[in-house]
């Protein structure tokens, strides 16, 4: 579908006071109620938002993103009040999850009602919903009055947009406008658990992490698809896709330090022989020992191996600074899978579409 709209950016303090009525949040919240897509920060990543009311504003969204419409879209709340227009029944261990996690970044499955909008769940009969923990994203989805549907705001495939230059790079001219708040926090999105199953299901790990989820309800179960090794087919539908791509070839090599490094330097040489343009996805321990690596062309740093906050909060730039850079291979270290670790490891792997070394 052929879209030419101008893209209207508002930029807004994240500190100032009574932000709900600042103009630029009743402008953009203004475009949402109308049924625009509008993109907006979260503490995880940049959302595109709509009213999930409507299939005729959601469609705005799957058009924008070129998004398979096989895969359900997040909804929004601003306040607990808005959970029932959405959703059904909770279960009550998906109130203790939103008692606990609210704002934050948690999505909790539970049964839809008929109100939202069949195009947000894919038709499924569940449906995810979140408050997010930004005060642009409560104060935008309280004016605008509806609960807004609101995936990543990035082209369908690419590395989630963690600022609004990132958005701005996807989705210029495909979005009725853009909020700018600023860096997100978190960096990953949002853990995704079902409730409407026993034992709960964690389905996308994210910024609340297994342990904070097992501490409030008890055990929960990890979807097969992203325990190390597994090849089963997601439970959640957008896990299927390759995601959070670079343009260049990423391979992850996973194994001792020592070994690691040997296969790394071996791959890079390679990919040198063939005339390719390379780079280093590096922690910062290592940093120093690609700098002065002859086969490494670019090197760029997530963070410290032991500091998985830093390394969530930079992993989607990083990808996408490969591209601005036109780096064609890339291999990348790996991480613990403890905490925020399960997160980062699981959109590596995606983002490296299946290429992994172990040695
Ligand atoms: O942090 C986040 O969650 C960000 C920000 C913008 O809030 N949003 C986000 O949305 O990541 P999206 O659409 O990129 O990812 C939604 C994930 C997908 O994996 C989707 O399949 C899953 O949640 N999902 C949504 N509704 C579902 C449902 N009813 N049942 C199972 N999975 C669902
Ligand atoms: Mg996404």
């Amino acid at each position: 579908m052929e879209i030419n709209l101008v893209t209207k950016v508002w930029s807004v303090d994240n500190d100032v006071e009574n932000i709900q009525s600042c103009t630029q949040i009743v402008d953009a919240a203004r475009l949402l109620h109308a049924g625009e897509a509008v993109a907006f920060p979260t503490e995880t990543v940049y959302g595109l938002g709509a009213n999930a009311l409507s299939n005729e504003a959601v469609e705005k969204i799957f058009a924008a993103k070129g998004r398979p419409s096989d895969n359900p879209l997040i909804v929004h709340i601003g306040e607990r009040q808005q959970l029932s227009t959405v959703a059904g029944e909770v279960p009550e261990k998906g109130q203790k999850l939103m008692d606990a996690f609210w704002p934050g970044p948690l999505t909790v499955i539970v049964p839809k009602n008929e109100h939202v909008a069949s195009l947000v769940t894919a038709g499924l009969d569940s449906v995810g919903v979140r408050m997010p923990a930004h005060p642009v994203a409560l104060a935008l989805i309280k004016q605008a009055g509806v609960p807004i549907a609101a995936p990543s705001a990035n082209r369908s495939g690419r590395p989630s947009p963690t600022t609004a230059a990132h958005v701005l790079a996807d989705l210029d001219g495909r979005v009725a406008g853009i909020v700018d708040g600023g860096a997100t926090g978190v960096g990953v999105e949002s853990t995704v658990i079902d409730v409407t199953v026993e034992p709960p299901v964690i389905l996308r790990p994210g910024g609340i992490t297994r342990e904070q989820l097992e501490s409030v309800i008890g055990p929960v179960e990890l979807d097969p698809s992203f325990e190390v090794g597994a090849v089963e087919t997601p439970r959640a539908p957008g896990m299927k896709y390759t995601h959070y791509a670079p343009e260049g070839e990423l391979w992850l090599v996973a194994g001792s330090e020592e070994q690691a490094r040997i296969k790394m330097a071996e791959l890079l040489s390679q990919a040198k022989i063939d005339g390719q343009k390379t780079g280093v996805l590096a922690t910062e321990e290592w940093a120093g020992y690609w700098r002065d690596h002859e086969a490494a062309d670019v090197v760029l740093t997530v963070g410290a191996q032991a500091d998985l906050e830093q390394v969530a909060q930079q992993l989607y730039a990083v990808l996408r600074e490969f591209d601005n850079q036109q780096v064609q291979f890339i291999v990348g270290e790996t991480f613990s899978r403890e905490g925020l670790g399960m997160a980062v490891m699981n959109r590596l792997e995606k983002a490296a579409g299946g290429r992994i070394l172990s040695v």
